[in-house]
């Protein structure tokens, strides 16, 4: 080499130095109280914020940058310094009015940094992180300040650099739906962008190589790692870019066309948390109270107007075609399908909604959902624009409401009402209060949502700003009526239960109405297995279990559902809600004309909780989960697994030392199998204390479930 060229090289080498940003040895850190998780946080040499985390020493996230561009102002990224650091250690334990447990340890330490630009105007931002034992969060805040009043975030980039190819299971970032199946592959070979154009989903866009959270790793050390957000308030969803060769992922929110941007903010403002929960067992990532933990208390009071419970509906049979939503028998879910036009099967009708009720009362069954009750849905597809097309104050004619309401009041039966807005939120938004008050009058307490198609303007998305403030106004308002909702086509849930225990659940994944009409052969027998350890993070899942008629083929021959009878048994303790549909017809929960013996099974199961515990698990593979019921001290347990068959061995240990129970087992024949034998099932009966092992065959696609009942 010339003495020309080395030196021109050396010039280069230190110009990348001067220039490129260059981690400075971390300022400060953030330990989790028991010392596992450490957060390091620290400015460049530019003066741009980083952070890494660590694990037991070890690296889980390295050096990554957080930065926001905005409008009409240089990016918040460089030339900070930092102008103070508080820490604060807070342990304190709360109830939850409902959930997978009465109560939760709060138990974090804080660490605020403050930063200033050094400008002559300089523009001020906090960095506020809270470690935990089960992981951690950090948030922006941007403080009152007088050089800026308010932001048009064009882009937040929060980076997070993982130390490996890890196992990861991931959804497309979608910016309309989270109704995708779960992939799993290494980081590096994510593609979201081949899951564009999924001819099941009528709003879907996927802008970019990005995933929904929670997105859920595995690391080489056997380390599980999830990455979602909390209190995601008055913002946009965050999605994450992959860097599939950079082994990075990056914040991308969801954009409006309408705003021009991401989010419109007023100062002072504080994101969503970022957060990435951390277990050493898959299990640990479900019994994590980390999402929950970083939202507000409780913000609207008692709740007692709602009570957990289980109810059936006049919903899966419009679902598998046998009647319709509407009663001008133009649209169901078939028509998308052209055809069955003009022949009216309205499912919503006084005698049906009568049929359903009589079912509820013999069975212990709480709730009655009836969908198609109300004008519109003759339109509510197909349309273009579907603004003002529904009514939710207005019944169908062959729907007497108010014989239905007393005749459910008579038997007990609780009437949870619907309102499916396709996606026309403006709509909605003028009904509400009137709506509202008519659920009121009516003796009725909560009330399914619905956002099925394209939002309504065009440029808007479910995910986006507009609409995480559309949901959130929606819960307010129920919450001053002291109404409780179950949104499907939701925004994402971040926990915010905890502000609004009126948001008793969600949907916000592919349910079981896949099953039922999706071109793909609807949910595999790994979909909830998977599900556990990703979108049940988030919190509630109305999925609507209980299909005990597995292939339907009175009423279609290509859809069926992919498990076992003992598996939809099993999922009303794996996969956890506060309202559990038993979702099949009447007519499918008897045998000979006398009820099904499963069904004992949902008759008896709990929804409200004392405490839980993941016993087993591998993601994607199979998930055992034992729950206490509140008040009655009674367990049940459900165990699910993919298409692989598998014994497991369920310890009592949990139960109280010297207590007997009665359990009773509902569990795949010997010769029982998802596509091949799906409904046959055994029950066996025992007596058991805490030093009992139960060990059940799990078939393929099978699953079991246990009620333990103290005596
Ligand atoms: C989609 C929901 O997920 C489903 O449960 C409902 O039946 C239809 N929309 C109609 O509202
Ligand atoms: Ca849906």
């Amino acid at each position: 080499m010339t003495t020309n060229r080395l030196a021109a090289l050396l010039l280069a080498t230190a110009g990348a130095i001067l220039f490129s940003c260059q981690p400075e040895t971390p300022n400060t850190e953030v330990t989790s109280p028991n010392g596992s998780i450490t957060a390091k946080v620290g400015l460049s040499n530019t003066g741009q914020l980083y952070y890494l985390v660590q694990h037991k020493g070890a690296t889980v996230i390295d050096t990554s940058y957080m930065s926001f561009d905005v409008k009409d102002q240089p990016s918040f990224k460089s030339g900070f310094s930092i102008t103070a650091s508080i820490s604060e250690t807070i342990n304190e334990d709360w109830e939850m009015p409902w959930g997978e447990q009465r109560m939760v340890n709060n138990h974090y330490n804080e660490l605020k940094i403050s930063l200033e630009e050094n400008t002559v105007t300089p523009r001020k931002m906090n960095l506020v992180f809270r470690v935990y034992d089960d992981g951690l969060g950090f948030r922006y805040e941007f403080p009152e300040q007088e050089s800026v009043t308010e932001l048009l975030i064009m882009d937040e980039n929060t980076e997070f650099n993982l130390t490996g190819d890890h196992d990861t299971w991931w959804l497309p970032g979608d910016w309309d739906i989270y109704e995708h199946l779960y992939n799993e592959s290494k980081f590096s070979e994510i593609d979201a962008l081949s899951k564009v154009g999924n001819p099941n989903l009528i709003a879907t866009y996927i802008p970019e190589n990005a995933v929904n959270t929670p997105v859920t790793m595995k690391t080489q050390d056997g380390l599980y790692l999830s990455f979602h957000e909390a209190d995601l308030t008055n913002y946009s969803g965050m999605t994450l870019k992959v860097d599939p060769s950079g082994l990075k992922m990056t914040s991308e929110l969801v954009g409006s066309e309408i705003l021009g941007g991401k989010a419109e903010v007023s100062l002072p403002f504080s994101t969503p948390w970022r957060t990435l929960q951390i277990g050493e067992k898959p299990g640990d990532l479900i019994e994590s109270n980390l999402l929950v933990n970083l939202n507000d208390p409780n913000a609207i009071g008692d709740v007692s107007y709602f009570t957990p419970m289980k109810y059936v509906g006049i919903w899966w049979e419009m679902h598998i075609g046998k009647s319709t939503w509407d009663m001008e028998g133009s649209q169901d879910m078939n028509t998308y399908i052209e055809g069955s036009k003009n022949s009216s099967r309205h499912g919503a009708t006084t005698e049906n909604a009568k049929k359903y009720v009589d079912f509820a009362a013999a069975n212990g069954i709480k709730g009655l959902l009836v969908e198609g009750w109300n004008t519109g849905w003759d339109q509510w597809i197909n349309t273009e624009d579907r603004e003002g097309i529904f009514d939710f104050m207005t019944p169908y004619p062959d729907y007497d409401f108010e014989e239905v309401m007393a005749y459910a009041k008579e038997k007990g039966v609780e009437v949870i009402m619907h309102h499916e807005t396709s996606a026309a939120p403006r709509t909605y938004e003028k009904q509400m209060e009137e709506a509202y008050n008519f659920m009121k009058e009516n003796g009725m307490n909560s009330v399914k949502t619905g956002y099925v198609g394209k939002i309504i303007p065009k440029g808007e998305y479910h995910h986006g700003q507009w609409m995480v403030n559309h949901y959130e106004k929606v819960l307010r308002e129920a919450a001053a009526k002291k109404i409780a909702i179950n949104a499907h086509e939701p925004i994402k849930a971040t926990g915010k239960r905890r502000t609004y225990p009126n948001a008793i659940a969600r949907e916000g994944l592919r349910g079981q109405e896949f099953n039922a009409w999706a071109s793909d052969g609807g949910n595999p027998p790994n979909h909830l297995p998977t599900i556990a350890f990703t979108r049940m993070l988030g919190g509630p899942i109305d999925f609507t279990p209980g299909a005990f008629n597995i292939k339907f083929n009175e009423y279609k021959e290509e859809n069926q559902v992919n498990t076992t009878l003992a598996h939809q048994l099993a999922l009303y303790v794996v996969i956890y809600s506060p309202v559990q549909m038993a979702c099949d017809l009447p007519e499918h929960y008897t045998v000979d004309g006398q009820p099904h013996p499963a069904f004992q099974f949902i008759t008896d199961v709990g929804v409200d909780w004392e405490q839980s515990k993941v016993l087993d698990g591998e993601i994607g593979d199979f998930v055992t989960i034992a729950r206490e019921e509140k008040e009655s001290g009674n367990w049940f347990v459900g165990g699910i697994t993919n298409e692989d068959s598998r014994m497991q061995t369920v310890e009592l240990s949990f139960l109280p030392q010297g207590k007997k129970y009665q359990a009773m087992i509902y569990k795949d024949a010997a010769d029982a199998h998802w596509n091949d034998n799906p409904e046959a099932y055994e029950i066996e009966t025992m007596e058991v204390d805490a030093s009992s092992k139960i060990t059940v065959n799990l078939a393929p696609g099978g699953g079991f479930a246990m009620s333990l009942i103290s005596e």
